[in-house]
């Protein structure tokens, strides 16, 4: 069952009663610490700094709200994850979020931090006075606190068929090799890199709105690298089935995407390739 909820003014949260929750740091469900539980007397002592994290439980019957933790930094990882598994491991056990690497590969850990959508992992805590505020990606589905629902975003991925295809008999021998010049490799360069941690694509406001119908992206992205692949022989076939006003030219080239991306990718640049190479088509 998915229910749409309202929270500070974005479109953020849904149950999602028996969905898998892919790579989540799952906690046994038990009712939330009311903020008078924690462990305020801390902040006494040490080096404090306080986080607000979005907690929203499909099994609780509870509205969104935002808990509020002391970390003492002087006994804390530089990282938000770091202060965000301090939190679960000794303040509140039943906080929930994804993460896998902890070093910027898997971007499971993908979540909104003071307003900018980045891996938490990456992102060092900033040692201001100011209260760090983290949300799940905006826009999408929550299963549970910072864990959105990503199904949709990897159904538009296989949508795409992102595997190479090729189309001559002796070119399928799984025996053969698929050989390409150094220079065909290094077209691929910023694209393959790709994380898949969705920042862009719910930072893109044409994605908030039409995630249903727009690929947005970090799809649009790995589209245009298997088009671009020299090896890959379905180039006008991708182009053709990108052709679509909302599956790709809800773009408005606002580079939101381009501005946060934590691998320093271009996903926008990509997407004006794949518009340049239709345009040349028609
Ligand atoms: S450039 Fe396109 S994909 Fe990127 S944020 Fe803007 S509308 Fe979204
Ligand atoms: S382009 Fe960047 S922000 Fe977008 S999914 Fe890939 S790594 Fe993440
Ligand atoms: S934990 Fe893998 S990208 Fe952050």
């Amino acid at each position: 069952m998915l229910r749409l909820q309202q929270h500070a003014g974005r479109r953020i949260a849904a149950a999602v009663v028996g969905s898998p929750a892919f790579r989540a740091v799952s906690s046994s469900a038990t009712t939330p610490a009311p903020q008078q539980d924690l462990k305020l007397k801390s902040s006494a002592k040490g080096n404090i700094k306080f986080f607000k994290v979005y907690r929203w439980d499909p099994e609780q019957n509870q509205k969104p709200y935002l808990s509020t933790y002391p970390v003492d930094l002087d006994d804390c990882g530089p990282m938000v994850l770091d202060a965000l598994f301090k939190i679960k491991n000794e303040q509140d056990p039943t906080l929930t979020f994804r993460r896998s690497c902890r070093e910027g590969i898997c971007g499971s850990c993908a979540m909104n931090i003071d307003g900018t959508n980045t891996l938490a992992c990456l992102s060092y805590i900033n040692k201001g006075p100011e209260p760090t505020k983290i949300y799940p990606l905006p826009h999408m589905y929550v299963l549970k606190d910072l864990v959105p629902d990503m199904t949709n975003f990897y159904d538009q991925y296989k949508s795409i068929e992102p595997w190479l295809q090729t189309k001559a008999v002796e070119a399928k021998d799984p025996n053969k090799e698929h050989l390409q010049s150094k220079e065909d490799r290094k077209k691929l360069d910023g694209m393959y890199e790709c994380i898949l941690c969705a920042c862009c694509s719910t930072a893109c406001p044409s994605y908030w709105w039409a995630a249903d119908k727009y690929l947005g992206p970090a799809v649009l992205m790995q589209a245009y690298r298997w088009i671009e692949d020299s090896r890959d022989e379905y180039t006008k076939e991708r182009l053709e089935a990108l052709d679509d006003s909302f599956k790709l030219y809800r773009c408005h080239t606002i580079m939101n995407c381009t501005k946060v991306c934590p691998k320093h990718l271009n996903p926008g640049r990509a997407i004006a390739h794949i518009k340049k190479r239709l345009a040349a088509t028609h």
